[in-house]
């Protein structure tokens, strides 16, 4: 990826983006005979969202990104209106996909069907078809099958789905061979009501406790929550051997990403046992969308750095995947005032890691004159600040931190920010376009000083 995208002014050095076209959910993530593959949905034509393929890039180190052919196109029957979302599984040294074929009818009606297909070299693949008919009691939203084996060996598939009623839902099959599929219902007994539809379900099984990872759409803004036009989140609770998701009635959904850009993650576990995530660093709001910048170079959407997500004393933490050390280069920062900070970026790609001593009591800092961080601990929030690139106006997403802030990792690149909050508690990723043609060379960050301890790094 990094040898073929093309040179433009909001190019992306290590985040994947898609050589052209538009790029939306990973998709099949694996590390497979000891090569890690992403695969993500790809409108190889036009940066709309129409004729979805799976592109396709592997990595030894999920650094360094290998392009392969796409692997799979939407030209079959059951497949012939896009190849949407799904998950990677390895079976007898093969690698399984598993994928929804879309299917839309000329009244403008949907069928889904979950199909499957086989490669035995992590780069060619053979469809096998459609495996089951979709159960009644569902419109034709099921889709995005992630599928895993559990300790004695049996597989599940967790299906995204909208019920007949117009409400979100997820579903479970089983599975002793990886074809045969045996519907086990809902996924969640007594669901929590949220949105008309759940897309791309994920379980995430800890020692601690577990977690189901779905993106509804349809929630209401709740203060400085769902603020996006759809959500992504999760619920805590306990996957049990029948099939369902013992959820932790007292746990609220809690959103996995605070930014602007954040939907539809995948998780997989590595050779090493590290659970690792990527998300989509966009959100489907068509509007928004169409006024994105990159466009004009024609691609548009990227995912986000692999994140590796962990469960440490109840609380859900992500960070970057240690591999990120490999691209540092430690970078001396100079000029400070008594007031201020101006930290000269050494180049679009850096990494900014702000430690605080003791909490932080008030924080602001600024990347580019584009995007703006401020933290107060008289009200203990944090508010992420930039200008939308369609109503050209400021907006503002915002978190508010129990035990205070601690410290702060950036990744920086020409048009994105990943912002990592107290070791991963809280994580903030949006775009931002500097269009002024007179900031454009701007290259630094502003800080209000106080006491902590800061570190750059540019990644290479
Ligand atoms: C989520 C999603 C999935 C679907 C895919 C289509 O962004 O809508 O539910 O499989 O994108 O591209």
């Amino acid at each position: 990826m990094k040898q073929s995208a093309k040179q433009d002014e909001y190019d992306l050095a290590y985040h994947i983006r898609p050589p052209k076209g538009l790029l939306n959910d990973p998709n099949g993530l694996i590390q497979y005979k000891g090569v890690y593959h992403v695969f993500y949905q790809w409108n190889q034509q036009d940066t709309t969202h129409q004729t979805k393929s799976w592109g396709h890039v592997s990595s030894k180190d999920l650094i360094h990104w290998e392009t392969h052919p796409p692997a799979l196109e939407p030209v079959d029957w059951f497949d012939r209106n896009g190849c949407y979302s799904g998950s990677a599984v390895e079976a007898d040294g093969k690698l399984y996909l598993f994928y929804t074929g879309n299917v839309r009818g000329e009244d403008g009606s949907r069928t889904s069907y979950q199909c499957m297909a086989v490669s035995e070299d992590g780069v060619h693949f053979e469809k096998k078809g459609p495996l089951f008919e979709q159960p009644p009691g569902y419109t034709g939203h099921v889709r995005d099958p992630k599928v895993w084996q559990d300790a004695e060996g049996i597989w599940w598939m967790i299906l995204g789905a909208q019920r007949e009623d117009l409400s979100g839902d997820c579903i479970v099959y089983h599975s002793q061979n990886l074809i045969d599929w045996d519907y086990d219902g809902p996924l969640i007994v007594e669901r929590p009501k949220l949105g008309y539809m759940w897309e791309c379900p994920d379980l995430c099984l800890f020692a601690e406790k577990d977690i189901f990872v779905f993106s509804p759409q349809g929630m209401d803004v709740l203060g400085d929550e769902f603020q996006n036009f759809y959500q992504t989140g999760y619920i805590t609770g306990q996957f049990k051997a029948n099939g369902k998701f013992e959820w932790d009635k007292e746990s609220v959904f809690k959103e996995l990403d605070r930014g602007f850009e954040f939907y539809a993650p995948q998780t997989f576990i590595d050779d090493t046992g590290r659970r690792i995530l990527l998300g989509w660093l966009g959100v489907m709001d068509p509007a928004v969308e169409a006024a994105v910048p990159t466009r004009k170079d024609g691609w548009l959407h990227a995912l986000t750095f692999p994140r590796e997500i962990i469960m440490e004393e109840g609380r859900l933490k992500q960070r970057p995947v240690k591999e990120i050390a490999q691209m540092r280069k430690p970078v001396s920062i100079a000029s400070q005032s008594s007031t201020t900070q101006t930290i000269v970026l050494p180049s679009l790609q850096s990494e900014l890691q702000i430690q605080w001593k003791e909490a932080a009591e008030e924080m602001k800092l600024e990347i580019r004159k584009a995007v703006q961080i401020a933290y107060s601990s008289a009200d203990q929030r944090l508010i992420v600040s930039r200008t939308n690139w369609l109503s050209k106006e400021i907006e503002e997403r915002a978190v508010h931190l129990q035990n205070g802030l601690h410290s702060l990792q950036l990744l920086i690149e020409s048009s994105l920010l990943e912002l990592f909050i107290n070791d991963g508690e809280e994580v903030f990723s949006l775009r931002y376009f500097v269009e002024d043609e007179n900031e454009k060379n701007i290259k630094w960050a502003e800080t209000a000083i106080d006491s902590r301890e800061t570190t750059l790094y540019q990644l290479d």
